[in-house]
C-alpha cells in the first residue's frame, strides 16, 4: 500500500491520514492547525495538496493506495499561500520581542517555509482583551489564529470540555465554558491547550517577559517597538525582520535550558521538558512522553514552584532539647553514624527501622535497603506502598504472578470496556483518566465506576455503582458466580490457564445475587447487567485504587478483581488485564528495588537462602534472613520498646499514617530519629537530626510509573546550595558506617542492580536515554514486556490460579454514637498532604485549604450550610473544617480530602489494617458530626473549577466555520474527500 508524493512512492499505514503520509516522506508542507497526538481538525486550511488532480487538505484525507499527490503544484502552492495569509490577518508578526520565539513557533516557522515577503489579508483586531485570569496562563485573542487546536485537546484529548470556538460569531475567538473569564470557568488548569497552542495566543505566564533579550520590556516600549517594525515591514518585506528574529531566537539558546524530567507527583509517569533560565522554570513542556503524549494536570504543568520556595532546608538540623540548631553536613552525618551504630551495640540491629521515600528514586530506594540490609543488619524495611498499595500487590501475586498492572496505559485506552472500583481516577491520575474519558467519549468505550462519591467519572460512566461502603467484594464475586452460572465464562481460557477453580467457585457458594443485593444496596438487575456488560465485551480492563485496598478485606477485593478478570479471559490480551493504579511517582519503584521487609529488589525473597547468598556475595557480608517490621509494625515496635530509631527519608508519616496520634506518640518514644527532607515537615518535629535533601529536579536517576514503565529523569538544576541528593547522603551515612560505597553516578547503582535483579537484568541508562523507557520485565538483551503474560502467567506452572474467598464485614461501621461514614482521599490539584503543592500560589488560590463534603440531604437534616464550620470525631481523634455542599456525595456518607496539615482527616481513621498486608483501614471510619456555630464563606472560592459549566461538544466543529457565508476555501476547487470524522474513525482503529 503506497501513495505517490511528487512521483516518489511512499508506504502507508493503514487508515492513517495523508499528512502523515507525506510528513514520512520528507515533503514539506505547511500545516498550522495539524498536530500529531490531536488527529485531523481542518481549520487552517494550509495544508493543501493535490491528489489525482483535485485539490484536498492532506490532513483531513485518508491515504489510499496509489494516490498521486503533488505538494508543490502550483495550485496546492498558491492554496497553501493563500490560507497562510488568512492567518496572517487574525496574527501580529513581532517574533522578535515575542516570548515565543524559541525556534518551535508553527506561525514563524510556517513564514519562513513559505517565504512570505507580505501579506494580503490586513491584520483584524479583535474586540476582546487579555485573559490573564488564570493564575498560569494567558489568553491573548488578537494573536489568536482559530486553529482550533486548544478546542481540540480540551474536549477530546483532556476532555474536560471547558473550550470551544463560536464559528457564528462575527469576530469569533476562543470560549472558556462558552463565554466566561478563565479563571471563572471549569477549567482545570491541565495546560494541555497551552502545550498545543502553535503560537503566542495562549502562554504560560512563567514564559512572559523572561524568554526574549526583549521581552522583559515595559509594555509601553514594546509596543512602541512592534509599530516601529509594522510601519516598515511594507517597504523591506518579511523575510529580512525574519531573519532578525531568527538571530535572536538563536541567541536566547544559550540562556534557555530544557532538560527531560519525569513527574514527582502521581504515578502516571508523565514525563516532559523542562525549560529554565537559571532557576526560573519557563515552563513545562510535554512533547511525546511514552506515558502522556502531551497531556499533563495542572500538578505536572504547574506546581514546580516548591522547588524554589524560600522554606527549603539546607542547612542540616540537630535538636537540642525543645529546640533544632543549623549544624555543618560533618556533624550531623558523624552524629547519625555513632548514634546508629551505638544503638545497634546495644539493642541489636532490628533495634532500627528505615523507610524509603516514594518520591525518591529507584536508585535511592536500593541504597536505602542496602543501607538497612548490608550496613544496619536489618530488614526492618518499607515504604508508603503499605498505606495503598500493597493489598493489590497482593492479589496480584496470588493470581497471576506479577505484583504490577498487566498492560499499559495504551490497552486501557483500547479496551472495550473499562471498570473502574474505588478510584477517583480524574483527579488522583488525571492523565490516565484522560485516556479513558477519550475512549468514552470518541470510540464508545464502555464505562462502569463503582464508587462512593459520584466523582467525574461517575458520572460519565454507563453504570454507576454506589455499593455500601467496604462491599465491592460482595458484588464483585456475585457478578463472577452469575457468570459462571449462566455460561458466560471463557470456558477455553480458563481450562486453558487457570487453575484452583472447584475451590474457587465453591467459596462463591454464599454470594448469590440476592445476597449481594442486600449487602452491598445494589438492585440485583444492575448487577446481571454488569455481569453481561463483563461476560460481552470483547476486552476489559479493570482499574482500581485505594477505595479497594484500604479496607480490612484490601488484599481479599484486589483478588476477586483479578478472579473476575481470569473468569472473563481478560487476560494475556491487548486491552484487558489488572490495573492497580499506583499512587506516589515512584511507589512502584520503591517496591520494586527492595525497600519492602520481605524481599530484596526484584521481589526476591530475603528468606530464600539461595537468594539471600546471591546478595550476600555481591555485598561481601551476611544478611538477615528473617523478614523484618513494615511500617505499621514499626510503630507498635516503637511503643513496645523494640524499636529505638529511625532513619525516614520523605515520608510524612505523621499525618499520611493512620491514627496519625498514634503514630505521632510512637514517633516521640523514639530513642533517635533521622528525617531527610526538603521542607520542615509534620514529621520533622519529632526527628533528631534532619537531613536536607533535594527534590527530583535536582538529581539524575530513574522513576517506575504505575504501568511498570522505567524512565530516566536528568537533572534540571543544580541541587539548592546546603542541600544535597538523597542518594548522596545515603551513601555518606553508609560510608561513616564502614560500607567503603564508591557510586560516582546513578548509573553505576543501576549496574549493581540490574547484576542481582533478573526482573531489571536488562536495564541499563543507555536503554532509558533521553525519553526511552523500559517496562519490566526486562531481560537481559534488553526487550521489555509492555503487555505482561502474552505466553504465560508468572507462575511456576505457568498457569493462573482463582483464589478462593471469604467474607468479613469491614471495621468501624457507623452506630449509635459515631453514626456517619467518613471516606477521603485525594483533590486533583494537592497532592496528599500539600507539603509540595501548598507552595504553587496558584493552586493554593484555587484550593486553599481542606473541607468536608456533605450531602445536600444531610446537610438539610442538621441545619448545615456552605461554609459552615463542623467538627468530626472518630474513637481516634477530632478535626474541624468548613462544609461544602454537594451531590458528590449521599446521605450519611461525608468526604474529606487529605489537603491538610492542620487538620490531617488521619486523626480520624483507625488502626485496623487490611489483614494480609497492614495496609490501614483508612477507608473504614465513623465519626459523629458537631455542626459549629462559625459561618463563613464556602472553603473553595468560585474561581474553583468545580464551580465552572463546562461545554461538551464533539471537537472545534469546523463543518460550523465552513458553513459562514464568509468562508472561501483557499485555491478555488476544494474537494473534501473524507469527512474529518471518518479520517478519525480510521486512526482509532
Ligand atoms: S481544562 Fe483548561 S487548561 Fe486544560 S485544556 Fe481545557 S482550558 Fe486548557
Ligand atoms: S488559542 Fe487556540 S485557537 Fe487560538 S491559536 Fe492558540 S490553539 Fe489556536
Ligand atoms: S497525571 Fe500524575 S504524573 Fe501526570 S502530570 Fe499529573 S501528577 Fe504528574
Ligand atoms: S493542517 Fe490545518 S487544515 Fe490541514
Amino acid at each position: 500500500m503506497a501513495v505517490i508524493v511528487n512521483s516518489k512512492p511512499q508506504e502507508i499505514k493503514p487508515g492513517e491520514c495523508l499528512i502523515n503520509t507525506i510528513n514520512r516522506s520528507g515533503a514539506l508542507i505547511p500545516q498550522v492547525c495539524h498536530h500529531p497526538q490531536l488527529g485531523p481538525i481542518q481549520t487552517c486550511d494550509t495544508c493543501m495538496v493535490e491528489v489525482d488532480g483535485k485539490l484536498v487538505r492532506a490532513c483531513g484525507t485518508a491515504a489510499m493506495d496509489g494516490m498521486q499527490v503533488e505538494t508543490k503544484s502550483p495550485r496546492a502552492q498558491a492554496a497553501q499561500r493563500e490560507a497562510f495569509d488568512h492567518i496572517l490577518g487574525n496574527h501580529l508578526l513581532y517574533c522578535t520581542v515575542c516570548d515565543n520565539n524559541n525556534g518551535d513557533c508553527t506561525i514563524h516557522n510556517t513564514a519562513v517555509h513559505l517565504e512570505i515577503e507580505h501579506q494580503d489579508t490586513p491584520f483584524q483586531s479583535k474586540p476582546y482583551e487579555v485573559d490573564s485570569s488564570n493564575p498560569f496562563y494567558r489568553y491573548d485573542p488578537q494573536q489568536c489564529i482559530l486553529c482550533g487546536r486548544c478546542v481540540e485537546a480540551c474536549q477530546n484529548l483532556q476532555v474536560n470540555e471547558t473550550l470551544s470556538i463560536r464559528w457564528e460569531d462575527p469576530q469569533p475567538r476562543v470560549l472558556w465554558d462558552g463565554g466566561a473569564l478563565i479563571g471563572n470557568s471549569s477549567c482545570v488548569s491541565c495546560g494541555h491547550c497551552v502545550t498545543v497552542c502553535p503560537c503566542n495566543a495562549l502562554m504560560e505566564k512563567s514564559m512572559l517577559g523572561h524568554t526574549g533579550y526583549f521581552t522583559g520590556m515595559p509594555v509601553h516600549a514594546l509596543k512602541g517597538m512592534i509599530d516601529i517594525v509594522k510601519g516598515v515591514e511594507s517597504e523591506i518585506g518579511f523575510s529580512s525582520i525574519m531573519q532578525l528574529s531568527e538571530v535572536e531566537a538563536y541567541m536566547r539558546e544559550s540562556q534557555i535550558q530544557r532538560n527531560k524530567t519525569v513527574c514527582t507527583y502521581c504515578g502516571v509517569g508523565c514525563s516532559f521538558d523542562i525549560w529554565t533560565k537559571d532557576r526560573h522554570i519557563l515552563k513545562v513542556e510535554p512533547l511525546d512522553g511514552p506515558a502522556n503524549g502531551v497531556s499533563t494536570c495542572i500538578k505536572g504543568k504547574f506546581g514546580w514552584d516548591y522547588v524554589n520556595s524560600p522554606d527549603r532546608l539546607t542547612k542540616p538540623l540537630i535538636r537540642e532539647q525543645d529546640r533544632f540548631r543549623e549544624a555543618s553536613w560533618d556533624e550531623a552525618l558523624n552524629l547519625v553514624a555513632r548514634r546508629f551504630s551505638e544503638i545497634k551495640t546495644a539493642h541489636g540491629p532490628d533495634a532500627l527501622a528505615f523507610i524509603s521515600s516514594s518520591k525518591c528514586t529507584n536508585e535511592e530506594s536500593y541504597l536505602m535497603q542496602k543501607l538497612a540490609r548490608a550496613v544496619i543488619g536489618t530488614n526492618n524495611m518499607d515504604n508508603c506502598s503499605r498505606y495503598c498499595q500493597a493489598p493489590a500487590t497482593t492479589g496480584l501475586f496470588r493470581t497471576v504472578g506479577y505484583g504490577g498492572d498487566s498492560g499499559s496505559i495504551s490497552d486501557i485506552e483500547q479496551a472495550g470496556l473499562v471498570l473502574i472500583i474505588g478510584s477517583n481516577t480524574a483527579e488522583s491520575h488525571p492523565v490516565l483518566a484522560t485516556r479513558v474519558k477519550r475512549a468514552h467519549k470518541l470510540r464508545g468505550q464502555k464505562l462502569i465506576v463503582s464508587d462512593l462519591r459520584e466523582h467525574e467519572m461517575a458520572r460519565r460512566a454507563d453504570i454507576f455503582l454506589h455499593p455500601r461502603p467496604g462491599t465491592d467484594l460482595v458484588w464483585l464475586s456475585a457478578v463472577t458466580r452469575y457468570i459462571f452460572e449462566n455460561g458466560l465464562a471463557k470456558r477455553g481460557f480458563i481450562d486453558q490457564w487457570v487453575g484452583n477453580e472447584e475451590a474457587y467457585r465453591k467459596s462463591l457458594d454464599p454470594f448469590t445475587l440476592e445476597m449481594a443485593s442486600e449487602r452491598c444496596g445494589l438492585p440485583q438487575e444492575t448487577l446481571i447487567q454488569v455481569a453481561r456488560m463483563i461476560a460481552e465485551a470483547g476486552s476489559v480492563c479493570i482499574l482500581w485504587a485505594m477505595g479497594v485496598t484500604q479496607h480490612v478485606m484490601g488484599s481479599d477485593t484486589s483478588t476477586a478483581i483479578s478472579n473476575l478478570l481470569l473468569a472473563t479471559g481478560n487476560y494475556m490480551r491487548p486491552g484487558t488485564g489488572a490495573y492497580p493504579l499506583r499512587g506516589h511517582n515512584n511507589v512502584q519503584g520503591a517496591s520494586d528495588h527492595g525497600s519492602m521487609p520481605n524481599y530484596f529488589p526484584g521481589y526476591q525473597k530475603v528468606d530464600d537462602p539461595a537468594i539471600r547468598a546471591k546478595f550476600e556475595k555481591a555485598w561481601n557480608v551476611a544478611l538477615p534472613a528473617q523478614p523484618g517490621l513494615d511500617n505499621h509494625m514499626m510503630i507498635d515496635a516503637i511503643h513496645d520498646g523494640r524499636l529505638k530509631s529511625m532513619y525516614v527519608i520523605g515520608e510524612e508519616m505523621s499525618l499520611v499514617d493512620s491514627n496519625a496520634g498514634y503514630v505521632a506518640a510512637a514517633l516521640e518514644k523514639l530513642d533517635f530519629f533521622v528525617m531527610q527532607e526538603i521542607f520542615f515537615s509534620q514529621t520533622c518535629r519529632f526527628a533528631d537530626v534532619i537531613l536536607p535533601g533535594s527534590p527530583s529536579l535536582e538529581k539524575e536517576g530513574t522513576f517506575t510509573s504505575t504501568e511498570r514503565r522505567i524512565q530516566r529523569l536528568y537533572q534540571v538544576m543544580e541541587p539548592l546550595e546546603g542541600s544535597r541528593p538523597d542518594w548522596r547522603i545515603v551513601i555518606d551515612i553508609a560510608n561513616r558506617l564502614g560500607a567503603k560505597w564508591t557510586y560516582k553516578h546513578t548509573s553505576e547503582i543501576y549496574e549493581e542492580i540490574a547484576s542481582l535483579t533478573p526482573l531489571m537484568a536488562g536495564v541499563t541508562y543507555e536503554r532509558l536515554e533521553g525519553y526511552k523507557s523500559l517496562q519490566w520485565p526486562v531481560a537481559p538483551d534488553g526487550s521489555d514486556q509492555p503487555l505482561l503474560y502474552t505466553e504465560q502467567f508468572n507462575t511456576p506452572s505457568g498457569k493462573a490460579q482463582f483464589f478462593p474467598l471469604m467474607w468479613t464485614e469491614p471495621s468501624n461501621q457507623p452506630d449509635d454514637v459515631y453514626d456517619l461514614h467518613l471516606n477521603n482521599g485525594r483533590l486533583l490539584e494537592h497532592f496528599h498532604e500539600g507539603n509540595m503543592t501548598y507552595r504553587t500560589e496558584g493552586i493554593r488560590e484555587k484550593v486553599p485549604c481542606t473541607f468536608i463534603e456533605v450531602s445536600p440531604e444531610l446537610a438539610s437534616e442538621r441545619g448545615i450550610e456552605a461554609g459552615t464550620w463542623l467538627q468530626l470525631t472518630s474513637p481516634f481523634g477530632e478535626v474541624k473544617a468548613q462544609a461544602l455542599i454537594t451531590k458528590r456525595v449521599a446521605g450519611k456518607e461525608l468526604y474529606m480530602p487529605m489537603n491538610s496539615s492542620e487538620e490531617p482527616v488521619n486523626l480520624l481513621t483507625s488502626s485496623c489494617t487490611d489483614k494480609v498486608t497492614h495496609t490501614p483501614a483508612y477507608k473504614e471510619t465513623s465519626v459523629r458530626l458537631t455542626v459549629l456555630n462559625r459561618k463563613s464563606e464556602s472553603p473553595l472560592p468560585r474561581t474553583d473549577p468545580r464551580f465552572g459549566h463546562p461545554t461538551p461538544q464533539t471537537g472545534v466543529e469546523v463543518e460550523r466555520k465552513w458553513a459562514r457565508s464568509d468562508y472561501h476555501p483557499p485555491g478555488n476547487g476544494l474537494v473534501q474527500i473524507e469527512t474529518r470524522t471518518a479520517v478519525r474513525a480510521g486512526q482509532e482503529k
